[in-house]
């Protein structure tokens, strides 16, 4: 596609008015731009370094993001790598302008390339970034981070930690092995052979016994689904996807855990145990096996803190679906019709096409001669019925917009705000938005092998 084309397309949805949920808060003068260098990184996961990562630093993870909701944030995209790049802002309602993906929203960043995104962050809460760009590749040799949004008013929290949790494919010299393959890619997808939190096997970090610890924890994995239990504490969860909750979410425990798909995220407000040196631990479980991912430390005098004592976090603004008005779209995630070659752009492609949406699979980066799956008056409700026909599990993620689910035909879905929906085996899940923000939205499984072989599209919204 020439740029002329690109233009047109882009230009179709043009609008770059932001959001309720932005235009409450003062423009904000320009601060420096944050630079991140996306470039080739080392780093010890495991007994040996682990080469040819992908980071901002030379040797370290890429950073948790820190802003406060309302203010401006801009930052410089330097593409240090030979291969192209783009830098989502998973979750988080910017203009369509500012969304990181090629083609649809901006070009490829190149080789020696800068790109700048500017935005004002209108919605507080737990968020991610990742390259919308060589996706497979540079997800899964490190480039994935958590952006956080503060709250206007401090919630009144003792403490913090933040969890990035995801998998390497490592073999047992630490270096990466293959990182898909096509049978998996048609299944469930390819799982990493180490777990990490923060890049560290079972990281520990300290808190004050008896004290409110907020725990953020981001499942930014390729593939994996999560199954989390919280040991060893009482608490709450407070947030999904960045989002207070409208309904409250059951505990996490071994028997009910928390099903975390690749892209969700959830905020936890927990009360470290009183005496000195116990510990809270989150565990992944599958099957029979469950696994330590990270755990949380008891030190110094008891503070005895009460759940009771943080108010709930302030919503942030969304306007809520309007079910009288409401349009029903339709969105068929299955099988892939045969003979179709993805194209291979600047972008990546794994080679093979096996799922799609309504029938329609995504044939590679470039969006020529592909509409939308679906036109959205803006301002107007919605209710996306989603079906998945497939023996496979997918995180669904829309871009721009956030939605609650309505209702499953398999279980009962508290109606949180989400920008992720983990749909089970044969699902059928409702959910409902409101189409504010104007714009082409890319909407994909998150399981990356998913995406790239077809299950992804977008919405337009004007
Ligand atoms: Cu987190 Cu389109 O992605
Ligand atoms: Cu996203
Ligand atoms: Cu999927």
């Amino acid at each position: 596609m020439d740029r002329r084309a690109f233009l047109k397309l882009a230009g179709g949805a043009a609008g770059v008015t932001a959001g309720a949920h932005i235009a409450a808060f003062a423009a904000k003068p320009s601060p420096d731009p944050l630079q991140l260098r996306i470039q080739t990184a080392r780093f010890r996961i495991r007994d040996a370094v682990t080469e040819n990562m992908v980071s901002t630093a030379p040797d370290a993870p890429p950073p948790v993001l820190r802003v406060k909701q309302g203010d401006r944030f801009v930052a410089d995209v330097i593409n240090a790598m030979a291969d192209p790049t783009a830098m989502h802002w998973h979750g988080i309602r910017v203009p369509n302008k500012m969304d990181g993906v090629p083609y649809l929203t901006q070009w490829p960043i190149i080789e020696n390339e800068t790109w700048r995104y500017d935005f004002t962050v209108g919605d507080a809460g737990t968020y991610w970034y990742h390259p919308h760009c060589m996706t497979m590749q540079q997800m899964a040799l490190g480039l994935t981070g958590l952006f956080i949004v503060e709250e206007q008013r401090d919630p009144g929290f003792d403490g913090e930690t933040a969890l990035n949790l995801r998998d390497f494919r490592l073999g047992k010299d630490g270096q990466f092995l293959k990182l898909y393959s096509a049978r998996k890619a048609a299944r469930g997808g390819t799982l990493g052979t180490v777990m990490t939190a923060n890049w560290q096997q079972d990281p520990a970090y300290d808190h004050k016994s008896g004290s409110l610890v907020r725990l953020r924890v981001g499942a930014t994995d390729t593939t994996r689904i999560y199954r989390l239990s919280i040991e060893g504490a009482d608490g709450k969860i407070i947030a999904m996807d960045g989002h207070p909750v409208r309904e409250p979410v059951a505990w996490p425990t071994e028997n009910a855990p928390l099903v975390l798909g690749a892209g969700q995220r959830a905020d936890i407000a927990l009360v470290m145990p009183a005496q000195e040196g116990k510990t809270v631990v989150l565990k992944h479980h599958s099957g029979m096996r469950s696994r330590t991912l990270a755990t949380l430390r008891s030190v110094g005098q008891p503070f005895k803190r009460n759940l009771n004592e943080l108010a709930a976090l302030p919503s942030n603004e969304v306007p809520d679906v309007d079910l009288g008005s409401s349009e029903l779209i339709e969105l068929l995630l299955g099988w892939s019709p045969d003979g179709l070659k993805p194209n291979n752009g600047l972008c990546g492609s794994l080679g093979y096409t096996f799922w799609s949406i309504n029938r329609k699979p995504w044939p590679g980066d470039a969006v020529k001669d592909i509409g939308p799956i679906a036109e959205l008056k803006l301002g107007k409700s919605y209710v996306l019925r989603v079906r998945n026909e497939s023996p496979n599990i997918h995180p669904i993620h829309l871009h721009g917009l956030v939605f609650r689910p309505l209702r499953s035909n398999q279980r009962k879905l508290p109606s949180n705000w989400m920008d992720t929906i983990t749909l089970l085996r044969n699902e059928v899940v409702d959910i409902g938005l409101v189409a504010d923000n104007p714009g082409n939205w890319a909407l994909h499984c998150h399981v990356i092998e998913h995406q790239k072989t077809g299950l992804a599209g977008y919405i337009r919204v004007s």
